[in-house]
């Protein structure tokens, strides 16, 4: 596995491979890497010839007070998860290599990223699709791959792909959870033992409405809300049922494919730790 720093050399590995007639699958994560990280990993290794990931923790995608400076940052254990996971090359680039100082140039992206996620972080979608904007274009990779647990930023990503003709595929890879449903997340490092054990209720609360789903948006959402409001330890932040493909938000009788989205903060102290999910509700037909 090479490592590069500089996005022109990353640029000029990605064109000899493309040259070659090779492939490029790309994984941008912001370290701290787990199982989530790396079945993606693995999928643009049975898919791609090459494959490249980066680790960046991206600035611009956090607010003012989030965690930006407590972020899990450890590059050698990422290396050496990347390097087993049989990539080609890691981008880990400092934040001025990829930004100039005097930059004022930024990708928004709209409606879709102005719910759920939006007003909770305000300026994170436009911080993540301006550096997912720079990544593909100095990786210039064929297919891009982004965890479903980030649903909404997947189809963030999803829509600036196509709004500004990117010509990437961009690929899901399904959400890992631990053993008890707990959805793998780089922030569950914060999570004290009691913490942890209380987080568990976002995921039981989102199994629990899918197992019961029949098309009623307007039940899914209250009783998604009824549950998480409930549970010790968490301050709910949203609960929605949305389309799964607009992400609009839901409401009467759901008869195509939808999700739940649940946004939960853990923790009650000056600090908590805001914890993401969601899963699929199946189309129900009408009637
Ligand atoms: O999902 C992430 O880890 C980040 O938001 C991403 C896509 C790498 C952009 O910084």
């Amino acid at each position: 596995m090479e490592c590069l720093t500089e996005p022109a050399e990353v640029r000029r590995w990605g064109q000899l491979r493309r040259c070659a007639g090779s492939t490029v699958g790309f994984v941008p994560t912001m370290g701290a890497l787990h199982d989530g990280h790396l079945s993606l990993v693995r999928a643009a290794r049975d898919a791609c010839d090459a494959v490249v990931a980066s680790v960046f923790v991206n600035p611009w995608q956090f607010g003012p007070g989030e965690d930006y400076q407590a972020y899990p940052r450890d590059l050698d254990a990422d290396a050496a998860h990347l390097a087993e996971a049989g990539i080609d090359l890691l981008f880990a680039p400092a934040p001025e290599q990829l930004t100039p100082a005097d930059a004022t140039t930024t990708v928004s992206v709209g409606g879709l990223a102005q719910h759920l996620e939006g007003p909770s972080r305000p300026g994170h979608f436009a911080g993540v699709a301006t550096i997912v904007t720079k990544l593909l274009a100095v990786v210039g990779p064929d297919r891009a791959w982004f965890g479903e647990k980030d649903f909404q930023q997947l189809a963030v990503i999803r829509r600036l792909v196509a709004d500004l003709a990117l010509g990437v595929a961009v690929e899901a890879g399904p959400t890992v959870r631990e053993a008890d449903g707990l959805a793998m997340s780089s922030r569950n490092a914060y999570l004290t033992g009691l913490q942890r054990r209380q987080a568990l209720a976002l995921s039981a609360a989102l199994f629990a409405v899918a197992e019961a789903w029949d098309g009623d948006a307007d039940w899914a959402r209250d009783e998604l809300t009824r549950r998480l409001t409930g549970a010790p330890g968490l301050a709910l932040d949203y609960a929605e049922v949305c389309d799964e493909r607009t992400l609009e938000c839901l409401t009467g009788h759901v008869s195509g494919r939808a999700r739940a989205l649940a946004a939960v903060r853990v923790g009650e102290d000056h600090a908590p730790t805001r914890l993401i999910d969601n899963v699929a509700l199946p189309a129900r037909g009408d009637g």
